[in-house]
């Protein structure tokens, strides 16, 4: 049977997630969004790329959520981005009213879906979208870390002039900028980071994936970034709907791992069919730890305003 994956939002992100996902002919796709039009146009027109890209995706766009019905995954990018000057945070009222537009129809329609949720403030966001679906914690991901991880590999690569494939990295934590990058379990063809550079050079890069999503939201003045964070978007779609059982960093509602409760917090998760089947969790130094702590507090005082 074939796949069906949701986008809800055709902007900058779900329509470029839904590019990467057709042209890798993972699953059909379907594009929704209020602003009438936009979806069916893009949707079309992503339709008629695939005989020149030679893959058999059906994409589609609607406005209506009976046309999303039985999606294996449904990615929620549904809001408002990041003009310049304007945090993660201060886009939380408005994204939340959206999310609650937009998490009760699509249950409606796919009971049984994952839901990968994109809209920012990332890890509120999750959590509103746990709360507002009532579905089991293994079925609702935040994504955020593959991108925040993506953008200090690249940074590394760039630096040590080497392949972006031999370069890993770990970024643990909330969206935001008491994200903690892990710089002693991020290596270079197995090799750690702080045998190849010094402090001040991986704190640099550290601080400038930390300023990653502002970086991009200054030079398009009118956005923020789409092209990594709708391909680590793919990344997870792919990794639940080939069962790859592959460790990434995603926003995981925790019980009692890493010592954080009740809270949506990027932490390394096991991704296949049933979505997070597992929580990895690895021993941290103290510093580490107070890093993490940190950041779920700052998570934990964005939910609390919310409410969920
Ligand atoms: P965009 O403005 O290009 O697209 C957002 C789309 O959502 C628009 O087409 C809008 O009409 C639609 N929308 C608004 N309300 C809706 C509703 N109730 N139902 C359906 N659609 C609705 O924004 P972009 O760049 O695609 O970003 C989307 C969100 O993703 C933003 O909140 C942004 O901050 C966030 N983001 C998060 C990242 C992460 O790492 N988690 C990375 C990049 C963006
Ligand atoms: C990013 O990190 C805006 O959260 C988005 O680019």
């Amino acid at each position: 049977m074939r796949k069906k994956v949701t986008v809800v939002g055709s902007g900058n992100v779900g329509a470029t997630a839904a590019h990467w996902i057709a042209a890798a002919e993972l699953a059909d796709v379907t594009l929704i969004d209020i602003i009438e039009g936009v979806p069916e146009g893009k949707g079309l027109d992503l339709l008629e790329a695939m005989p020149i890209i030679k893959k058999d995706s059906y994409v589609v766009g609607t406005e209506n959520y009976a046309d999303t019905a039985n999606s294996d995954i449904v990615v929620i990018t549904a809001g408002v981005p990041r003009k310049p000057g304007m945090s993660r945070d201060d886009l939380l009222n408005i994204n939340h009213k959206i999310m609650k537009d937009v998490v009760g129809k699509v249950v409606q329609y796919s009971p049984d879906c994952i839901l990968i949720i994109v809209s920012n403030p990332l890890d509120a966001m999750a959590q509103a979208a746990y709360k507002l679906s009532g579905f089991s914690r293994n079925r609702v991901i935040g994504m955020a870390g593959v991108l925040d991880s993506a953008r200090f590999r690249a940074f590394v690569a760039q630096e040590l002039k080497v392949s972006v494939e031999n370069v890993t990295a770990f970024v643990l934590g909330g969206h935001g900028d008491t994200m903690v990058p892990l710089p002693r379990y991020s290596t270079v063809a197995g090799i750690p980071l702080p045998e190849l550079m010094d402090k001040a050079t991986i704190d640099r890069l550290v601080q400038r994936t930390r300023d990653g999503g502002a970086e991009i939201v200054k030079y398009l003045k009118t956005g923020s970034a789409y092209y990594a964070p709708s391909a680590a978007v793919t990344e997870m779609v792919e990794a639940i709907l080939k069962d790859k059982k592959k460790i990434l960093p995603c926003a995981a509602y925790l019980e009692g791992e890493y010592g954080i409760n009740g809270l949506f917090v990027g932490v390394p998760c096991k991704l296949g069919s049933r979505g997070i089947e597992d929580v990895i969790q690895i021993r941290l130094t103290p510093e580490e730890q107070a890093a993490l702590d940190k950041s779920a507090a700052a998570v934990k005082e964005l939910v609390a305003v919310i409410g969920v």
